[in-house]
């Protein structure tokens, strides 16, 4: 399993898929557990994961590795990556046309780790692998059972850096995810 994770990171740096590759000055194929029970996939690399080849690294990160250690879990108990590898432009959304350059890389990932609970972070992670219509603002935090997979859409902890008034609802979706995994996992 490490070694199929390990053989998709590696095509991923080297990965010329899409146009985001000539941007970029690392990419970032995601980090943790290869074995982990639940996967974190969030938007894309930012301006410091692009720098360090790392997910979550930046104020986002922070937060999220807060969110995590409240809610009982460790960076390297869990797989933690994006639904695009580089950075896009100015952080923008990613495009659909890249989001499908990178999607092969996100489905190996997923066949490998072969989660319980997927932690969908942010609305293009949800739209992307739940419903291509779904609106982060009604889902988030509700649970959705796919081909044996518990997928949880939540607030990404970046909508809070933006607008502080998000803030309870992004701690709120994890004490949810929390109760979730308590259940799910036992
Ligand atoms: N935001 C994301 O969605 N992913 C990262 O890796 C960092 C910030």
């Amino acid at each position: 399993m490490d070694d199929m994770i390990e053989a998709i990171a590696e095509e991923i740096r080297n990965c010329t898929r899409c146009s985001l590759a000539e941007g970029r000055t690392n990419a970032v194929p995601g980090e943790g557990a290869a074995d982990a029970d639940i996967m974190f996939i969030g938007e894309g690399p930012g301006q410091h994961e692009d720098r360090q080849g790392r997910p979550f690294v930046g104020p986002a990160g922070k937060l999220l590795d807060e969110l995590l250690q409240d809610a009982g879990l460790r960076r390297e108990q869990v797989f933690i990556t994006n639904i695009i590898k580089c950075r896009a432009p100015q952080n923008r959304d990613p495009r659909p046309d890249e989001i499908q350059a990178c999607r092969g890389y996100l489905d190996g990932q997923i066949a490998a780790i072969n989660p319980q609970v997927i932690c969908l972070v942010g609305r293009p992670a949800t739209q992307t692998l739940l419903d291509p219509k779904a609106s982060i603002s009604k889902i988030h935090g509700r649970p959705f059972e796919r081909d044996g997979i518990l997928y949880v859409p939540i607030y990404h902890p970046a909508a809070c850096l933006h607008n502080p008034g998000l803030r309870s609802a992004v701690v709120e979706d994890f004490e949810k995810l929390k109760a979730l995994l308590d259940q799910h996992l036992g």
